[in-house]
């Protein structure tokens, strides 16, 4: 590799490398991931490249956004192999902070987006959005970027991430990209490697179901409840897929919708074996 791609782990080295681009001019980028890259997350490299003069992507599986008894352990780790990958997507240099570096003993300070981090995946799994709040913003001060490309795979991280940004005048500009999907229309995601192959088959009812729910309302159909049946009913045909939840929500607020007459995003959740997957499409008014 040239020795222009590093992977750096030190904060205040990061930041300094930073901050000397910042005075020349230069515009940085960061995409944030915790690693096990996918097509998803090189989508986001490739929007950062096009986007800025230094793209820097972080990985960090962080112990924050983890509630006990999650796949914290588990979680698939491929530093070397996502390093190349990224490079190869336009990355100019990789973030990879140690975790007794990002929270050493005695670390007590979080940050908290309260209302947007209450329904959805925030009700099942208390403080992960206090974590993923809490790792952007240090991951900011190490990186200092003018943009950052997130997806919109995680919704409501995505809109999470927004607000923070915006409510502690952090000046990052905040980009949303497309989910990726597999050709039968599963969302990628690195916890697709826990699934066998039959939980594979039934993983794609999440797609299956948000498709169907798109043609009712494309034909017209707008009563929340009605676009949810469709979403619901099939994740419930697929037998070893269990649905947390789906809901129509406000595309910015979050607030539940009755009817779809402005900008909303319909979002599921479910089990599938040991995994944990969510998807989501937004539908227009
Ligand atoms: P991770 O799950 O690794 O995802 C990193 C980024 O990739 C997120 O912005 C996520 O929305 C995006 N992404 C994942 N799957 C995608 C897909 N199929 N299509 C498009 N984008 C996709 O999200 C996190 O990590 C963490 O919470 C993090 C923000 C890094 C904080 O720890």
């Amino acid at each position: 590799m040239p020795l222009s791609f590093e992977i750096l782990r030190d904060a205040a080295a990061m930041r300094s490398r930073a901050e000397a681009q910042r005075r020349c001019g230069k515009r940085i980028a960061v995409v944030p991931t915790m690693g096990a890259l996918h097509d998803g997350h090189l989508s986001l490299i490739r929007a950062a490249r096009a986007r800025a003069d230094l793209v820097v992507a972080t990985i960090f599986v962080n112990p924050t956004q983890f509630s006990p008894g999650e796949d914290y352990a588990q979680y698939p780790r491929s530093e070397s192999e996502d390093a190349a990958k990224a490079r190869a997507a336009g990355a100019d240099l990789i973030y990879a902070p140690r975790a007794e570096e990002m929270y050493p003993a005695g670390y007590d300070t979080y940050v908290d987006v309260t209302a947007l981090s209450e329904p959805l995946c925030g009700a099942s799994r208390p403080g992960h959005f206090r974590g993923v709040a809490t790792v952007v913003t240090k991951l900011f001060h190490a990186t200092r970027p003018h943009v950052a490309v997130f997806g919109e795979k995680d919704y409501q991280q995505l809109v999470i991430v927004r607000r923070l940004s915006r409510d502690l005048d952090l000046g990052v500009r905040i980009v949303g990209m497309p989910i990726v999907r597999a050709d039968d229309g599963l969302a990628l995601s690195s916890r697709n490697a826990y699934l066998s192959p039959d939980e594979r088959r039934d993983a794609t009812a999440l797609y299956r179901g948000l498709e169907a729910a798109r043609n009712r309302h494309a034909d017209g159909e707008r009563e929340a409840d009605d676009l949810v049946a469709c979403a619901r009913a099939a994740v419930d045909a697929a037998p070893r897929a269990e649905l947390e939840y789906a809901e129509i929500r406000d595309a910015e607020t979050l607030e539940l919708v009755r009817r779809v007459d402005r900008p909303a995003v319909l979002a599921v959740a479910a089990r599938v074996g040991s995994a944990r997957l969510i998807d989501n499409t937004v539908l227009s008014e």
